[in-house]
């Protein structure tokens, strides 16, 4: 069923987990509209036919015209009938919306830098390719993105996935592919004139080759059977050795000052300290708390008075344009990397800003 409409509705093939069910939705909202749209037509060429008016009759009193029937039970009836439909599809949409924006625990991750007119992903290890994204099939890949201009959006067809791409901050898209192959990339938002040429493609490994891939060995049994070998092409203004991407975040965050205020040991300094950060409950002024994932991190680069640490004094400048989206990029990598290193302070919580000569700001 799923199948033969989505060969009638000339729908691409469904290559990720989340692709049948997405279908399935599509289907059910335009089956529910298209049924809608026959009974309006049906009733409207019924009444037109018997409601019409005969050639040379006069028109008759209507006897009905000031009697109006008690009509309530119909009325709730047709309420109640619209109120399940609605709820109906709110469940189902709501469901899958959070299935398709959460990605599982322990997704493979890739950071995505859009950019006119071309798509660069960095993988954890500090990998790199232009156009073409590796990923193992049947395993779940979580896609950080971010632009580098004007918002581009990131849509593979045959995965159901669409996600902009916004400058400045971070966007997350997942999917996992159901079958090794190869899967076109379009960007999805107006961004110039190469937009139409921004295209890219996902390629989907069996995940014993992906790993022949990550390790740079050729391997044999691609789609073309030639060995997958991807020059390493640096952003501008990184040396190649610093491929890796959080020997990468170390060297940026130390170039570019973070280190002067931010300890990477968990002890005390002037900003709060990176060690065991990622994914912390961050207490903000008042009662107020956020979680310290990507997008908090990168906006307390971009725009640091947004959310200040509790305890600290609002001294950071904002590095908006000031540092590169790949370094960013990084820097987040390496802040994650400290996730497991232990903070001084008692308890394991953060050990709180230096207070210099006694005198609290
Ligand atoms: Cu990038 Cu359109």
């Amino acid at each position: 069923m799923n199948e033969t409409l989505r060969r009638l509705l000339f729908l691409p093939q469904q290559r990720s987990t989340v692709a049948h069910d997405i279908d399935s939705l599509h289907y059910f909202v335009i089956s529910v509209t298209l049924a809608g749209s026959v009974l309006v037509f049906l009733l409207a060429a019924i009444f037109t036919i018997r409601y019409r008016h005969p050639p040379e009759e006069p028109p008759t009193p209507n006897p009905e015209a000031n009697y109006r029937r008690p009509a309530v039970l119909m009325e709730i009836v047709i309420l109640a009938g619209l109120l399940t439909l609605f709820l109906t599809w709110w469940v189902i949409g709501s469901r899958q919306f959070v299935r398709l924006r959460v990605a599982p625990e322990g997704a493979l991750e890739v950071y995505v830098t859009a950019k006119q007119w071309m798509w660069k992903f960095a993988y954890p290890d500090g990998k790199r390719t232009i156009t073409t994204l590796y990923v193992p099939a049947r395993t779940p890949i979580k896609l950080i993105m971010t632009s580098r201009d004007v918002i581009h959006s990131f849509y593979v067809p045959d995965f159901r996935i669409k996600q902009d791409v916004v400058p400045g901050r971070y966007t997350t898209a997942w999917f996992q592919v159901t079958e090794p192959g190869s899967y076109q990339i379009l960007c999805a938002e107006y961004c110039g004139t190469g937009h139409s040429a921004m295209r890219g493609e996902v390629i989907a490994l069996e995940p014993s080759e992906y790993e022949r891939w990550l390790a740079d060995r050729p391997f044999t049994g691609g789609p073309a059977g030639e060995a997958y070998v991807e020059p390493y092409t640096p952003e501008e203004g990184v040396s190649p050795q610093m491929i890796n991407l959080v020997n990468e975040g170390q060297r940026a965050a130390a170039e570019h000052g973070c280190l002067r205020c931010h300890t990477t040991d968990g002890s005390a300094h002037i900003g709060p300290t990176w060690a065991g950060l990622y994914g912390s409950i961050v207490p903000l002024a008042g009662e107020a708390q956020t979680v310290a994932d990507e997008a908090y991190i990168t906006q307390s680069m971009m725009d640091p008075t947004a959310k200040i640490h509790r305890g600290y004094v609002a001294v950071m400048p904002s590095f908006l344009g000031r540092i590169r989206p790949a370094e960013t990029a990084a820097i987040v990598e390496f802040i994650k990397s400290l996730r497991s290193v232990p903070r001084q302070g008692p308890g394991g919580e953060d050990p709180g800003p230096v207070r210099m000569g006694g005198i609290t700001p």
